[in-house]
């Protein structure tokens, strides 16, 4: 395994590996036998940094979520796992009744909703201190001053490490972090967004926002981490939920424009003369670039976990990575 620093705060800044583990279907779709297999094989191949959320995955039975938080506590217990392991999870996202989602009734980013959901997510996790908590998607319906302040309050009281975000606008991230320098608090250090090798088409309606995808890391976000050494981004579903490779999952339509068959070819190309596979190729091209990128794969067997842990060693040579780059 290989590692890079997430933070900067020396007091919660942590080495993390550099293939994230999604944790969002343990516990629901992925059954508790397997979400353990996986879990113990990604620790034994040095994997550290596993990803959660307080809502995952309310959709998969109508519910409020938390089935994910609750098995990763139920296996820290029985493997007696301490802080070695960086759990990360994120609020603002789980719906405030069953039946309900996340775009029509989200608990939001109050400074009582950030207290109390972290708090619930500790007892879920079984952990006195979250080393990392995001806030999942954006709340227009309360100051960000408020959502700073209740973050900060939370780090201040040890109850959490470090801060990240997902799903904003990228003005809304940097508008967050002037106001926490401001006042001497700390701000988001790790950004969860969505990216891969294939590019989306942002000017689709997302779910945030109808002005297109504030959830796909574009141009701008990508710009934003490259010019602030502080900040990490966190890719999240960069295989596509499998679709590079098999038929039984069709791209998504943003990726339906002119731009994705080069992007294919070029993964071919490099997945055949490396002898590595596609999905591996995504992931080192990710893992190794010139951007502090950690990739957030879900797995639903020990298979394919190893499938993607072995682009942790496979290193592109810079014609790879200048073709894998540059094709559009
Ligand atoms: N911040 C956010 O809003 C947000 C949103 C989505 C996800 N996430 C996080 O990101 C994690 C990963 O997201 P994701 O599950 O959407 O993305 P993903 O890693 O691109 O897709 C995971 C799925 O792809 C398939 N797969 C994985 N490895 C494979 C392989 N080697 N060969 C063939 N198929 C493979 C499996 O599908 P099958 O299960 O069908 O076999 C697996 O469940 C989640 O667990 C969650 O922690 C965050």
């Amino acid at each position: 395994m290989k590692y890079r620093t997430i933070g900067t705060d020396p007091a919660h800044r942590r080495e993390v590996s550099v293939l994230a583990l999604g944790a969002m279907l343990f516990g629901s779709l992925t059954d508790e036998k397997t979400s353990f297999a996986v879990l113990d094989r990604y620790v034994e191949a040095g994997g550290n940094f596993i990803d959660t959320s307080d809502n995952y995955a309310f959709w998969t039975d109508g519910g409020q979520g938390g089935q994910s938080e609750e098995l990763l506590g139920r296996w820290r217990r029985s493997r007696r796992v301490g802080d070695e392991i960086v759990v990360a999870t994120k609020l603002g996202a789980r719906p405030l009744a069953p039946g309900t989602g996340y775009t029509d009734n989200p608990e939001g980013l109050s400074a009582k909703v950030i207290r109390e959901a972290a708090e619930r997510s500790r007892e879920r996790l079984g952990l006195e201190k979250l080393d990392l908590l995001y806030a999942h998607i954006d709340d227009h319906t309360v100051p960000q001053r408020e959502t700073v302040e209740g973050f900060g309050e939370l780090v201040a009281e040890g109850a959490v490490g470090l801060l990240g975000v997902s799903n904003q606008a990228v003005w809304r991230v940097e508008r967050a972090r002037a106001l926490a320098a401001a006042a001497g608090l700390p701000g988001y250090e790790v950004l969860q967004y969505q990216h891969s090798h294939l590019r989306p088409r942002f000017d689709i309606p997302g779910e945030f926002s109808p002005d297109g995808s504030l959830s796909h890391a574009g141009a701008e976000l990508l710009g934003y981490v490259r010019a602030e050494p502080a900040l990490t981004l966190v890719a999240y579903t960069p295989l596509l939920a499998g679709a590079y490779v098999r038929e039984d999952k069709p791209l998504p339509p943003d990726y339906d424009h002119p731009g994705t068959p080069a992007r294919l070819a070029v993964l071919r190309d490099v997945a055949g003369e490396t002898g590595a596979t596609v999905n591996q190729v995504v992931l080192a091209w990710q893992i190794g670039g010139a951007l502090p990128i950690v990739p957030l794969t879900g797995v639903s067997s020990v298979t394919q976990l190893e499938e993607n842990l072995a682009a942790v060693d496979l290193e592109l040579t810079e014609d790879q990575r200048a073709r894998l780059d540059a094709a559009h």
